[in-house]
């Protein structure tokens, strides 16, 4: 339904009322004499809009509603859908009407909320574009993430920042080596520790992301702490409201000298966003210049100072963590503060350094989310493409992964579950093919992948190997349980607690015309039999054999 009155726009979507006034419509216009039709980009600018402009008619047709504007007659169409997306009202990422860069919109921690550290590996990281989203996010969520496997090779630094964004070059250079240096400029070429701090605060604006790659550890010392200082700010803020308006309101003077720079900056120590949420930290008392504020002022400003300081350096906020050849932190420069421990001397400790920014960051997660999206719309039809890794490879780093070792409410693993029933399988005299439909019905719980079916999911991707003698009794196997509950009386019986209760997601048991037509699709009796072994393989007295027993039976199928 669509109705104009008082000259502006009321459509109705669902259960929701819309209201649009007229002047953001036209502003908004997709016609083609109000914005460019390669580009997208509006052609208007605001005040050719007329002045006063009203809704004069506006009509449903179909998908679309056409507006006609008083006093000009122009008309744009524009589709439902459009106008459901962007209804007014608080947007933003979360629908918090901040921009994604607050405490709004990010994961605040202390390292107890830590169960796993944020971490990806680069050759997974480069191989996979799932992967590299799940890293890229990670930095925008958690603040940071730990990328391994980063050859400890110089310059290898400027690959990593390359593949995200632009390398962010600075009076240090393109990148920066932090060792011991004979007259340093800046106390990072020491030996010595350095506390909790944020990078170049005296600069404006500030580097948003910093790498630090580990080329050499130190043999002694030299450990890596890292703080969420949103998470600081909000405890701040809700427990000395005060001490909070100071830091957020006092302009801090920072500065660097060298031969050939003089930077200087002056911001205040938490950045606010325009309504007022936590948006930045900068923390450095290394490079803080004299304040040259009123008496009062600058004793105000101390004592809060202080208060803020001790609550940043609480033991329970610091995430301590030893970086090893090869280990490349990214982190949020606005948000967390990193520190080192002191070190000695004989180990020759050298990391490689960076900066980049955030901006280009989201820019790259959000491109490949996109074509991630692009892919699962496709990938119903049609398999991914072959992924580098060989299938034993790949497979084998699932069940060797944390998430083999997951419980789903069952008293075994979810890997114990699948070398259960591939052993069942074998037990029962099954095919090649379908013992690794056994052993491989819940990768996709292994692999978690949202949105779908873990039996659709997990057929997906091993479709990249395997033919559909392995891949449909893996897709089929939750429809084989529906069916079976149908078809066979007292099978529901046998049925574990956990697997009832996932029966009512699942659709429950299937109508009679369901199952008949189940029964008669291709390989439904391979997923009948793929579901007895499930089942059954769920017995925490079995011991199992490990994934290399099965390792040549897939090897021999995927060469088929
Ligand atoms: C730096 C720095 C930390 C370290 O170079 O910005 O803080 O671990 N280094 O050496
Ligand atoms: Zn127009
Ligand atoms: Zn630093």
């Amino acid at each position: 339904m669509v109705s104009w009155d008082d000259g502006k726009l009321e459509l109705t979507v669902g259960e929701r009322t819309l209201c649009f006034p007229a002047v953001w419509l036209r502003d908004n216009c997709p016609c083609p004499a109000c914005r460019d039709p390669d580009s997208g980009q509006k052609l208007k600018d605001i005040t050719d809009i007329p002045n006063g402009l009203a809704v004069a008619a506006a009509e449903d047709i179909g998908e679309s509603v056409v507006v006609t504007y008083a006093p000009d007659r122009h008309q744009s169409t524009f589709a439902r859908s459009w106008l459901a997306r962007h209804a007014l009202g608080y947007g933003g990422a979360d629908g918090t009407g901040e921009d994604g860069r607050t405490e709004d919109d990010k994961q605040l921690w202390l390292p107890a909320d830590l169960d796993q550290l944020p971490q990806g590996s680069w050759p997974r990281y480069l191989a996979d574009p799932a992967d590299r989203a799940g890293v890229l996010d990670a930095v925008l969520r958690w603040g940071f993430v730990l990328l391994r496997d980063v050859p400890a090779e110089a310059g290898r630094v400027l690959e990593v920042a390359a593949s995200f964004g632009f390398v962010r070059e600075t009076n240090y250079g393109r990148l920066f080596d932090v060792r011991i240096e004979p007259r340093p400029a800046n106390l990072a070429f020491t030996r010595r520790r350095i506390l909790p701090h944020t990078d170049n605060p005296y600069r404006d604006p500030v580097p948003t992301v910093q790498l630090l790659h580990c080329l050499r550890a130190a043999d002694d010392g030299g450990e890596t702490s890292l703080t969420d200082g949103f998470a600081a700010a909000r405890e701040l803020r809700a427990t000395d409201g005060e001490t909070f308006q100071i830091m957020a309101g006092t302009p801090v003077p920072f500065g660097y000298t060298d031969q050939s720079t003089e930077l200087r900056a002056s911001q205040p120590l938490i950045q606010l966003s325009p309504r007022g949420r936590v948006r930045g930290i900068r923390f450095n008392n290394r490079s803080a210049r004299p304040l040259r504020l009123p008496y009062a002022e600058v004793t105000a400003f101390y004592a809060a100072y202080r208060r803020w300081a001790e609550l940043l350096a609480r033991p329970e906020r610091q995430l301590k963590l030893r970086l090893a050849p090869g280990d490349c932190l990214i982190f949020d420069n606005t948000r967390i503060l990193h520190g080192r421990t002191a070190f000695g001397g004989t180990g020759g400790r050298h990391l490689q350094g960076c900066y980049a920014d955030l901006d280009g960051l989201a820019s790259t997660l959000a491109v490949l989310r996109r074509e991630e999206k692009g892919r699962e719309e496709k990938g119903r039809k049609e398999p991914e493409g072959r992924s580098n890794m060989t299938a034993i490879e790949a497979i084998g780093e699932l069940f060797a992964g944390p998430g083999a070792n997951d419980y789903l409410g069952e008293p075994v693993t979810i890997g114990e579950h699948l070398r259960q029933a591939g052993a069942l399988a074998e037990a029962a005299g099954a095919d090649d093919a379908l013992v690794a439909a056994a052993l491989l019905h819940d990768v996709g719980h292994l692999r978690s992948a949202p949105g779908v079916g873990h039996g659709e999911a997990g057929a997906q991707w091993l479709s990249q190997w395997f033919g559909q003698a392995v891949t449909e009794p893996v897709r089929l196997h939750v429809a084989a349980k529906r069916y079976l509950c149908t078809a066979e009386p007292g099978y529901f019986g046998l049925l574990s607690a956990e697997s009832v209760r996932s029966l009512a997601l699942q659709g429950g048991p299937m109508t009679a015309e369901e199952a008949a037509e189940f029964a008669a699709a291709p390989h439904a009796q391979e997923a009948v039999a793929v579901r007895r072994w499930d089942d059954q393989a769920k017995d925490p007295a079995v011991t199992a054999p490990p994934f290399a027993h099965f390792a040549p039976l897939l090897e021999a199928l995927t060469r088929r």
